[in-house]
This record gives C-alpha cells, structure tokens and sequence, in this order.
C-alpha cells in the first residue's frame, strides 16, 4: 500500500516522501483496521520528523501521520463495541499518513452521518488540545483572587485549537481576548465570535489596544466601560462590540 513516509532526520517538506510499503499489520484481539478516507496535517506531524529516531528494523522508516476519519475493515476477537464497516475518527493513529492503519478499538469514536470527512478527520487532537488548555486555565484561574474578572488572552485564535479555546472559554463564561496576526484572521474570528474583542498584531499600537481590552474586560460586571455593554450581572461575557453602555 501507499503511505507517506521518511527515511532520515530533517524537514518534513525535505524528507518526507509517498512510498509503497507492506500492508498494516492485522489487528491484534483488541485493535481494528480502518480504510483511511482522509487524514490532516498537524503541525506535530511535521515537526515530528526533525527530532524523531529511526526504527532499528530493516524497514528504517517512519509512517507519517496520527489522526484520520475511515471505515473499518477488520475487527480484533476482543472488540465488541466497532463493526466492520463502521466510519470512525482514529487518534492517536501513527502512520494514518497511508490507505489503512491499524490501531487500538480505544483510539476509535464513531462517526455520526451527519458529519463530513473533513470535520471527523480533526476530530480529535484539537478538542483534546484545546480541552487540556481549558483544564489547565482553569486550574490557573481557581489559584488567584479575580478569577471572575481575569481575561482570557487567546493567542493564534483563528487556528483550528484557537478557535476552539475561545468557544469553550465563552462556554465558562469566562471574559476573552482573541489576538491574531492580520486583519484576514480578525475577520474570521469576528464572524465566529462577534462579542469578543479582537486585537490584530499587524497593526500599530495592537500592544497599547491589548492592555485597554484586558482592562476594559476585567473591569465588566465591576465597573463602567466606555467601550463594550455588558450584560448586568453577566460576569465578564461582553455582549457587542462598539455599542457603549452602562455595565452592570
Ligand atoms: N496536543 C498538542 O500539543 C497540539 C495539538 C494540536 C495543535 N497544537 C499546536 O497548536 C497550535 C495551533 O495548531 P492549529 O492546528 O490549530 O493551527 P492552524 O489552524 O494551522 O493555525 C495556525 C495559526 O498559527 C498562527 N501563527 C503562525 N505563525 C505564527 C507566528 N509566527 N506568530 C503568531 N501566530 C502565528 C496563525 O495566525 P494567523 O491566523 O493570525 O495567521 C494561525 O492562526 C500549533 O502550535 C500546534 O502545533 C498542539
């Protein structure tokens, strides 16, 4: 079968290369096969093949690759919640990079009709990611004194763990500041989150504009703010953007 592969140490966009290689292995009691149907590129994939020590094997290569959407085509004895020809998101899934992996039944979540490819196939790494951020965030917000008032600064917060950082943030009703690079970003973020202040790093005086956000969010629920309304007794969510009023 196909599968992306490399051979030795270096960029991705230098070593890593399509090559025909033997079929995955079959499954174990507790694994199962999936036909890959489509898998991302993470950015840990990429970095992945700087640091990483090649097998000692005869084979001496790596199979790139560690999420995927697909369909099941061998179950191990052991499995007994995933059937043949179920579509599945896999992580962790090394070597989903290829036209079939084989992976643990635990690394597998079935996949509702109504959701594409596309959307399964980033399933998984980034709302396990941005779940751990949350966790962590929360854990660091238990430990100070405003822990209402203290503004969430999400930086690269129209990438795909951004964007989803932001939308739990909001979730916990916790007052957020999305950063991102240039005003395309801006837009995105905009579109998504309305209510959330967005400060662009192209422009100038995004430091200066940082700060104000950071005051004007923590102040919300506590104080007036000339820039954003707020929802009275709303702990810090702000409401709309440019439309000045009284806070609660
Ligand atoms: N488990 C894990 O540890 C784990 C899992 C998944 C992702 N990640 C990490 O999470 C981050 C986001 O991943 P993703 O897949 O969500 O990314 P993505 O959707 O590909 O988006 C990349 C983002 O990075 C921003 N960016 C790129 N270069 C930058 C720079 N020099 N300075 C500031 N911002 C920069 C871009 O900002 P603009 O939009 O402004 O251009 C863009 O929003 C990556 O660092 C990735 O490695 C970690």
């Amino acid at each position: 079968m196909r599968s992306v592969i490399f051979s030795q140490a270096g960029d991705a966009a230098s070593v890593a290369r399509v090559a025909d290689v033997p079929d995955a292995p079959a499954p174990r009691a507790d694994e199962i096969q999936l036909r890959v149907s489509l898998s991302p590129v993470h950015r840990g994939d990429l970095v992945g093949t700087e640091a990483v020590s090649l097998p000692a094997d005869e084979s001496r290569h790596v199979r790139l690759g560690s999420e995927a959407v697909g369909v099941v085509t061998t179950v191990g004895d052991a499995v007994c919640n995933l059937r043949v020809g179920d579509r599945v998101a896999v992580f962790p899934a090394p070597g989903a990079w290829a036209e079939s992996v084989t992976v643990p039944a635990e690394a597998a979540v079935n996949v509702p009709e109504t959701v594409s490819d596309e959307i399964a196939s980033i399933l998984l790494v980034n709302t396990i990611t941005s779940r751990d951020v949350l966790r962590a965030v929360s854990d660091l917000r238990g430990t100070t004194a405003t822990v209402d008032d203290t503004p969430l600064v999400v930086s690269a917060a129209a990438s795909a763990v951004g964007k989803l950082v932001v939308r739990q943030a909001l979730d916990r009703r916790w007052p957020v500041i999305a950063v991102v690079r240039s005003d395309r970003s801006a837009a995105t973020v905009r579109k998504l989150f309305p209510d959330v202040p967005v400060v662009v790093t192209g422009n100038d005086g995004w430091q200066g504009e940082l700060r104000g956000s950071c005051w004007c969010e923590a102040a919300a629920g506590h104080r007036r703010c000339s820039r954003w309304r707020f929802r009275t007794g709303d702990p810090a969510v702000p409401r709309r953007r440019g439309n000045p009023g009284r806070v609660g």
